[in-house]
Order: structure tokens, then sequence, then C-alpha cells
């Protein structure tokens, strides 16, 4: 799927920003803008904003991990999102849910190519991209 797909923001995507909170409903009081919102779940549009982008940066993960052998976000935007997420309270328990999530996800998307080897590639792309943002999950100077 290419970068201009994903942002058109498909059934799929809408499934898994549904999905992460159906696992784990208390997720949702990470995210500030969900408190007082009227807005059905899965029509939030910051909430697709960020099911979108992990599964964007996920698929770009995929691509450095051929090319360089690792995960490169550029070292600036690292920071940032190590220190977001950090200073939210998100925790392994949460990256373990929207890992889940994002699976199944692409596993319902496409059930006729998804095989064990495409599960495991996915989930190697992820943990990779966590691993990095974990690295810089400490409080910003
Ligand atoms: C914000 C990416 C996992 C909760 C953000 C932002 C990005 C991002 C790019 C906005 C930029 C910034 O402020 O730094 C990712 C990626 C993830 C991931 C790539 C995994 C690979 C998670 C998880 C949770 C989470 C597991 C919790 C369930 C949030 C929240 C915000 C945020 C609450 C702030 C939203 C707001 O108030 O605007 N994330 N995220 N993220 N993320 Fe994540």
């Amino acid at each position: 799927m290419s970068t201009l797909e994903a942002r058109e923001f498909t059934e799929e995507q809408e499934a898994l920003v549904v999905k992460v909170f159906e696992i784990a409903p208390s997720a949702q009081k990470l995210f500030s803008f969900l408190k007082d919102s009227k807005v059905p779940l899965e029509q939030n549009p910051k909430l697709k904003t960020h099911a979108v982008t992990v599964f964007v940066m996920t698929c770009e993960s995929a691509v450095q991990l051929r090319k360089a052998g690792k995960v490169t976000v550029r070292e600036s935007n690292l920071k940032k999102l190590g220190a977001t997420h950090f200073r939210i309270g998100v925790v392994d328990e949460h990256f373990e849910v929207v890992k889940f999530a994002l699976l199944e996800t692409i596993k319902e998307a496409v059930p006729e190519i998804w095989s064990p080897a495409m599960k495991e590639a996915w989930g190697e792309a992820y943990d990779q991209l966590v691993a990095a943002i974990k690295s810089e999950m400490k409080p910003s100077a």
C-alpha cells in the first residue's frame, strides 16, 4: 500500500482506531482530546492521524530495516516522539495493545495473503520502531 493510499484512511485503519480501545478501554485516558469529545471514536480526526502515523511509520521502518539494518527515524523526531510518549505515560502494555491491534487489522484487511511470515515481518518492524522510541523515553531536558 502506498503512503498516499494510507493517508486516505481506509476502513481497515478505522478498524485499527476502534480496536485499540476495544482491547484496552483505559488507553482512552491517555488521549487528552478524547476526554470531553462527543465525536464517535472512529470519527475522531486526531485519533485517525495517530493510527495512520503508526501504520505508515511501521511501513517505513520495514524499508529502513532492509536498507540500513536498523530503524532510522530522524533524531530530532525520535527525541520528540520519546519525550511525548514518556510525558503522557505510555507503558509497555500500551505498545503491546497497539501491536496486537495493528497485526489483527492488517490480517483482516488482507486475509488472502496473510501468513506467519508476514505477521513476523510486521511485528519485527513495529518492535524495532518501538525500541527506537523507548530509547528516547526519558524526561526532556
Ligand atoms: C502522539 C507516533 C504508540 C499514545 C504521537 C505522535 C506521533 C506518535 C507521531 C505526535 C507527535 C508527538 O507529539 O511527538 C506513535 C508511534 C507509535 C506510537 C509511531 C508506535 C510505534 C503509541 C501508543 C500509545 C500512544 C502505544 C498509547 C496507547 C499517544 C498519545 C499522543 C501520541 C496519547 C498524544 C496525542 C495528542 O494529545 O495529540 N504518537 N505513537 N502512542 N501518542 Fe503515539
